[in-house]
């Protein structure tokens, strides 16, 4: 299988173009990165705070929103208010959202996640710290145990998490299989396993958090097993005509760490078991959740799309400080990465790819991309604009 650049059609901008991956097509390359609010009730299901959060982006119209990360056990959430997917009570919730989305005509998406030796923590703007006694007492949040593929902290000063018995390992993997069938069931049309970012199964990956000498440990190959395992579980109960999505920290950018060679090798695997986009993120072992460490700049992760692209000749998604929409189209329009993800600056403005769209094919956007209810008057709006500008000038 191999992704040429998108074709031009009707010279629209190539970010404009649909995406087409197994019974899904996407209408346009931009897709909302998952973000987690931390906004859930303890039980884990969404409160009106999400239908806002993505009712907001959704009338920004992206092709696709993954909703932020769904934790596929209780003990797989980082806090006490991430969303969860580990019972059926979870998927009537979870289907407002996805309707809400699909109402404004966006494709709905779901992640989901185990967050393993990075669990058990307080809400960012509260320390962003592992759970402590105080934790208990100020907010009746006890903190409870962690687990890991090998029995080292996530970071100097954390707890220490307990290694998993090989006994206990196929009921992880049938637990991302079961949460797959919920999200099914919630109506989702595309699906992101969270591999990426220090969460469990990168942990099982990198050769700086796995020490194991059983079947899960070792060389690649035995690194590579759970998370091979739980997407072949996911595709199993994830519809055949639905894309299955995978994201990587492409590179732990840590001595001895895992490699942009791995993640070739490991993507390679992956479309064999029938993902269908590797989502190409990095980092995240050693520090929290986004990287913040090496040297930033626009599209500083592009470079690991377009090698997966090219090189394990998979579909891929790249995400990190994209923000102009030029930018992001000449990565479209270069064969680069297949989706662009925009996280933050979605967060500044909800309503990015309508203004990519204005910014890229002009004020005819207006008509042809902003939905009718804003566009029809924005676009006369645009006309009475300009011929005020005419008038002053001529
Ligand atoms: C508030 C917030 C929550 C995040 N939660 C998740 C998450 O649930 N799952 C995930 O894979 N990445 C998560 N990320 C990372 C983003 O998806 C994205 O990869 C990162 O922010 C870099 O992209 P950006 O520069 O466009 O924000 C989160 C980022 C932010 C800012």
């Amino acid at each position: 299988m191999s992704h040429p650049p998108p074709a031009a059609d009707n010279d629209l901008p190539a970010l404009f173009t649909p995406f087409a991956a197994r019974g899904l097509t996407l209408p346009n390359r931009i897709v909302i990165s998952p973000m987690q609010q931390y906004a859930a009730g303890a039980d884990g299901r969404p409160t009106d705070y999400h239908l806002i959060h993505y009712g907001r982006l959704a009338l920004g119209r992206p092709g696709l929103i993954f909703t932020e990360a769904l934790c596929i056990a209780p003990e797989g959430r980082l806090t006490y208010s991430d969303l969860g997917i580990w019972d059926d009570g979870a998927i009537a919730p979870l289907g407002r959202l996805v309707e809400a989305m699909r109402a404004e005509g966006v494709v709905p998406g779901a992640q989901i996640l185990h967050a393993g030796r990075k669990a058990s923590v307080q809400r960012p703007w509260q320390g962003y710290e592992p759970l402590r006694e105080a934790d208990l007492t100020e907010r009746g949040e006890a903190p409870w145990p962690t687990v890991a593929p090998s029995a080292i902290a996530a970071n100097p000063g954390w707890p220490v998490p307990r290694e998993l018995t090989l006994a206990e390992i196929p009921d992880l993997v049938e637990q991302h299989g079961a949460a797959a069938r919920r999200c099914a069931a919630a109506g989702f049309a595309a699906l992101d396993i969270h591999g990426a970012h220090g969460y469990l199964i990168h942990t099982f990956l990198s050769p700086l958090s796995n020490r194991r000498d059983d079947a899960y440990g070792g060389d690649l190959d035995g690194r590579m097993r759970f998370a091979l395992e739980v997407a072949e579980a996911v595709r199993a109960n994830w519809p055949a005509e639905r894309p299955l999505f995978y994201r990587l920290s492409c590179i732990d950018d840590e001595p001895g760490g895992w490699s942009l060679e791995d993640t070739i090798r490991l993507a390679r695997e992956l479309r064999a078991q029938g993902v269908d986009v590797i989502d190409c993120s990095s980092r995240g072992l050693g520090q929290r959740g986004t990287p913040v460490v090496a040297p930033r700049q626009q599209g500083f992760q592009v470079p690991f799309a377009e090698a997966v692209r090219r090189r394990a000749e998979v579909a891929s998604m790249t995400v990190g400080l994209i923000i102009q929409p030029a930018y992001a189209e000449a990565v479209v329009a270069e064969g680069r990465a297949d989706l662009i993800a925009i996280g933050r600056e979605a967060l500044v403005n909800p309503q990015w790819p309508l203004h990519a769209a204005l910014e890229l094919i002009g004020d005819g956007a207006f008509d042809s991309h902003w939905q009718p209810r804003y566009g029809w008057w924005l676009s006369r709006r645009a006309k009475s604009l300009a011929a005020a500008r005419d008038e002053a000038q001529g």
